[in-house]
């Protein structure tokens, strides 16, 4: 059987160490009481699959103590960009759930993803570690700048591949390395990681089940965010370009699929999965990284 990211979970000690994390998680959103604790707190207890601790977890030496506060960290700033991408992205479901700014308003939500972002940091200053509070820093950073070339390359089919790739570095694979650095392993694992996991993720949101994805799909076409499978599929079809472009979408997600842009993209994940994989030095789970740089492509959640 291939590996799940489930599967992954059943490394030694680490059942023990996502609770650890989830109990600091709830404590530390609930640090301010108040409607930023509140929205806080419903997106917490909305699940996730928790990769970015889990990378941590699995990034550290065996005979270290687990990087608690790390994925703890890693983790409120994720679900700070969830709140707030969902905001931009105008989507309503997240989690199965109504979304952050659809259940509480859009200015409970964009308060709610900075008091998280602000917690994040808080947790790792109290730890006086200023290395690991740079780290971080540097991955929100590049967070925003892929969300502000996601804004750039908006509605443009002839968006460059390159380019598709650089946004997924900065926007998933730097918060992905980020968590790979904290837990003492390797940055260059956790970034191409990330990028594998962005394009499934941008694989999903033309062919995913809302069922397993907890995401309505179709989101990127509505946007016109031109993610790898719509800018492939793009050049093969003028009707999926035009809708790429801002024209009309209907039926526009079967001929993408249609065009075999799906698994041409598919491909491309499996390639930085095995980059991933191939830049994994000494690490004492090695075995599980590998698993996990499999199961982030060919996943349904
Ligand atoms: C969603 O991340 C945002 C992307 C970077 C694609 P996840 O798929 O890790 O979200 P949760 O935490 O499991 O809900
Ligand atoms: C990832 O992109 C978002 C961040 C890295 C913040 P998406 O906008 O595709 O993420 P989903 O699909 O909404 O989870
Ligand atoms: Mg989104
Ligand atoms: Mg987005
Ligand atoms: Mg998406």
């Amino acid at each position: 059987m291939s590996a799940t990211i489930e599967t992954v979970r059943a490394a030694p000690g680490l059942a023990g160490y996502l609770e650890a994390v989830e109990e600091r998680l709830a404590e530390t959103v609930a640090s301010h009481a108040g409607v930023v604790a509140e929205v806080g707190g419903d997106a917490l207890s909305s699940g996730g699959k928790r990769l970015r601790p889990v990378l941590a977890f699995l990034s550290a030496p065996e005979d270290a103590e687990p990087p608690v506060t790390a994925g703890v960290a890693v983790e409120l700033v994720h679900m700070a960009t969830l709140v707030h991408d969902d905001l931009i992205d105008g989507a309503r479901v997240r989690r199965g759930r109504a979304a952050a700014w659809t259940a509480h308003g859009v200015e409970a939500a964009q308060a709610a993803g900075d008091y998280l972002f602000a917690r994040a940091f808080a947790e790792l200053a109290a730890e006086g570690d200023e290395e690991a509070v740079a780290t971080l820093a540097d991955a929100s950073l590049a967070l925003a700048r892929g969300e502000a070339m996601q804004r750039r390359q908006r509605h443009d089919p002839d968006t460059p591949v390159e380019e598709y790739l650089e946004r997924c570095a900065l926007k998933t694979g730097k918060l992905f390395e980020a968590a790979c650095v904290l837990g003492g392993g390797s940055a260059a694992y956790g970034r191409l990681l990330g990028v594998a996991f962005q394009i499934a993720d941008d694989i999903l949101d033309c062919a995913g089940d809302t069922i397993e994805t907890g995401k309505v799909p179709g989101a990127d076409l509505r946007d016109g965010t031109p993610t790898l499978p719509l800018l492939l599929a793009a050049r093969a079809d003028e009707v999926v370009r035009a809708a790429l472009a801002g024209g009309p979408l209907e039926g526009v997600l079967v001929r993408v699929a249609a065009t075999g842009a799906l698994e041409r993209s598919r491909q491309i994940a499996l390639d930085y999965a095995r980059r991933a994989r191939e830049a994994l030095d000494g690490s004492d789970r090695r075995a599980a990284l590998e698993a996990l740089a499999d199961a982030v492509v060919d996943r349904d959640a």
